[in-house]
């Protein structure tokens, strides 16, 4: 979108969302975002109806590898999942509104609820690569936001969100109740797309990161500024730049999370199902 001709960013969610509940015939609860490594829930879990996300308004297709590009209608329990096979990231250079679309055309097209994953290079050696890890906060390095702009139309307005408890300590507890060996961790997001250097992995750990990654914060921002609750999930794909002393690569990144996709896949079905079971006794 360029500047002179930019549509309303929450306008064209809200046109997004009129399409997507025309299309699957009804509200949703939940938005679960597929990120690198995490594809194999779709199959995990039977979509009852899917859509290229080239049909709805607003949408680009992930042009990142390993990232689909469908919005698929998942029923779990009572709960109506929408899942989303692959983002889109800050440096695919389409601008923040469109890194932020699905979270608002989403919230709009009903869901109160975010569950967002991702791969991303691990600073914790304990933790290992493969591991599974629950976001509790992050670090926003991408220099980004996506409430830059004009204010949001009533009755979001209000640029000044708090982010507190961006990440949701009841749906991290509910994480918990699935597998409570998860560990916590600080993600700090970058730009990307290259991968940070040894000195900025060594910076990171200082200011308190456990996770890199190149996705998840501007969503976070805009999920909570909406009025959704936010659970982050992160798979290890890698020790960060310099711990291991070995290169990183896209390819490795993707064949961790091949190796990873059942258990990973599993491990989101079930917690969305969790989800719904919480969700049935509020
Ligand atoms: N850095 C940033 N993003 C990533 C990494 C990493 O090491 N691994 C997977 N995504």
């Amino acid at each position: 979108m360029n500047s002179a001709t930019e549509t309303n960013p929450y306008e064209l969610a809200k046109v997004a969302a009129d399409f997507v509940v025309d299309k699957f015939g009804s509200k949703h609860d939940i938005l679960a975002v597929l990120g690198s490594g995490w594809a194999h829930a779709a199959s995990v879990l039977e979509a009852t109806n899917e859509i290229s996300v080239t049909e709805i308004p607003g949408f680009t297709k992930p042009s990142a590898i390993g990232h689909g590009g469908s919005l698929k209608s998942v029923s779990v329990g009572k709960s109506k999942v929408l899942l989303l096979t692959g983002r889109t990231h800050l440096y695919e250079g389409h601008g923040v509104n469109s890194v932020v679309h699905a979270v608002r055309t989403a919230a709009f097209a009903g869901c109160k609820t975010l569950v967002l994953t991702n791969a991303a290079g691990c600073l914790r050696q304990d933790w290992g690569v493969g591991a599974t890890a629950l976001i509790s906060d992050h670090i926003n390095l991408t220099g980004f936001s996506p409430l830059t702009g004009a204010d949001a139309p009533e009755p979001l307005h209000g640029r000044f969100v708090d982010l507190t408890d961006a990440y949701s300590a009841r749906l991290r507890k509910i994480a918990h109740q699935v597998d409570s060996t998860l560990p916590e961790g600080v993600y700090m997001g970058f730009h990307g797309p290259h991968f940070e250097t040894p000195a900025e992995i060594r910076a990171a750990r200082v200011w308190g990161a456990d996770l890199v990654g190149m996705s998840t914060v501007m969503e976070t921002i805009a999920a909570r500024h909406i009025g959704m609750e936010v659970l982050a999930l992160s798979l290890a794909t890698n020790l960060a730049a310099g711990i291991s002393g070995e290169k990183l690569s896209g390819e490795e990144v993707l064949a961790i999370g091949k190796a990873s996709a059942t258990r990973v896949g599993g491990l989101l079905a079930n917690i969305l199902k969790q989800i719904d079971i919480e969700s049935q006794k509020s």
